[in-house]
Order: C-alpha cells, then structure tokens, then sequence
C-alpha cells in the first residue's frame, strides 16, 4: 500500500491518504510534546517502538473482540488503518489517580481509586482540551447519547483487557487516553495506545515507564518506552 497525500500532521503522527479511500496510512514521529504543545523535543525512535507498542495493543483488543481502525502494521513507524471520522474527544480512563485528578481534587499521586473513572476531555489544544460531560457533548451536537453508552462501555473493556494483560508483564496500568472514530454508523476505537498515551507504572517499584518521564524531566525516556516494549514482546 502506498502513501499519497499528508491528509493531517498532529504533533507525533502524520496520516496519508493511499489508493483506497477506506484505508490510511498512520505515520508515528519522534517529536514529543506535552502541556498542550508548550514543551516540545525530539526523543530518537520514540515514533517506532509507539507504533511497535500501539500495534500489539490493537492486536490484543481485536482478538477480544474490541472494533478498532488497525488493520496491519506496514514498517517500523507506520500502520495501516481505516479511514474513520475522529470524534474530537478525549476519553481518559483511570485506576489509579495521578496527572491531572490528583492534582484537581489535591490527593496524592498513587491513591487507588475505589473504582475506574471515566473522563471526556474536548479535543481542543487552543482551549487546553477542557473537561466536558455528557450533558455538554449532546447539547452541543458533538456526540449523540448512544454513541456516548458505546464510547463508556469500550474504554470499560479495553481498561479490563489492557490492566489484566499489563498486570502479567508487571505493569500498572495508572490512566490512559482513547479516542473513537465514527464509520459506516458503528464507533471504532482509534489513534494510538503508547506510552504517549498512557501511564504505566513498573507494578514493584512504581517507576514511571511513560510519558512523565519527558513532562518531568526525568531522563531516561527512551529506555523506559523501550522496557515497556520487551516486556510486551516476551
Ligand atoms: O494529564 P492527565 O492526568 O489528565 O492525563 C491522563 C492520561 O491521559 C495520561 O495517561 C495521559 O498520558 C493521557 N493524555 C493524552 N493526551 C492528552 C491528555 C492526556 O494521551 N492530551
């Protein structure tokens, strides 16, 4: 399958139009950024082991019987998907409260929640991606009621499949972000699931093997993508 045109550039992927209308193609980049694009890098092969890590994700989830846009990884940075309507929500699911929650309700990084949370963010960088609720996203004509109960139940799933899965590889499976897409009528779960996405903490020491090590300045952030890695390949 070949690239066409650059369909869309987000800030670690391109997409590219190929020669069939239902499929594209989905580029992962090194370029790292955090705070809604206010603090930016290059982190070196950052973009093949995310596409390396999204894709055993999709794979898991498509064996479980979870609608995702994958259909095959093409190379080390780019996979092919089926061309889907993104809905411009961020749904972030959480076990373990840490980012955001802990600091908006002022607990401690690490408290388990008695439950999972759910959380629809706007996809909006200009407006620092705002919590929105259901009430909000119907009345304001970006998702209907249904597609809201189909969306829930989704990121419920892949929370179970994903946390059990991690869990064995020793991996706490903190938060994540998903984002869905709309064909032909049905919800399709779609974008990336990587460290760039996700918090995963080593389950013994509670190591940061995500992201944060890049918003904090942690260091080693390569490393800590590249042990998330092999421990998903083994
Ligand atoms: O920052 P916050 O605590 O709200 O992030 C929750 C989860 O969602 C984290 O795993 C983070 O990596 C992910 N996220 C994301 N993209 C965003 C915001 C959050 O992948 N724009």
């Amino acid at each position: 399958m070949e690239k066409l045109e650059l369909l869309y550039e987000g800030k670690a992927k391109k997409v590219y139009k190929t020669s069939d209308p239902s499929l594209l193609i989905m580029e992962f980049k090194d370029d790292a950024t955090a705070f809604d694009g206010k603090k930016k890098g290059v982190i070196e092969d950052k973009g093949i082991l995310n596409c390396r890590i999204s894709t055993i994700f999709f794979e898991l989830l498509g064996e479980k019987g979870i609608d995702t846009h994958f259909v095959k990884r093409l190379n080390d940075r780019e996979m092919l998907v089926k061309s889907v309507k993104i809905l411009p929500i961020e749904v972030i699911v959480r076990n373990i409260a840490a980012g955001s929650m802990a600091k908006r309700y002022g607990i401690e990084e690490g408290f388990e929640l008695k439950r999972p949370v759910l959380e629809f963010c706007l996809k909006d960088d200009r407006l620092g991606d705002p919590m929105i609720n259901n009430y909000h996203l119907i009345a304001l004509g970006i998702a209907r009621e249904e597609q809201l109960k189909k969306i829930e139940e989704m990121a419920f799933n892949v929370n179970n499949i994903l946390k059990e899965y991690l869990m064995a590889k020793g991996i706490l499976l903190v938060d994540f972000k998903l984002e869905f897409g709309e064909k032909d009528g049905n919800i399709l779960l779609a974008d990336e699931i990587s460290p760039d996405t996700c918090r995963f903490w080593d389950i013994n020491t509670k190591e940061k093997l995500d992201k944060d090590r890049f918003r904090r300045d942690l260091g080693n952030i390569i490393e800590a993508y590249r042990e998330v890695y092999s421990r998903l390949k083994n």
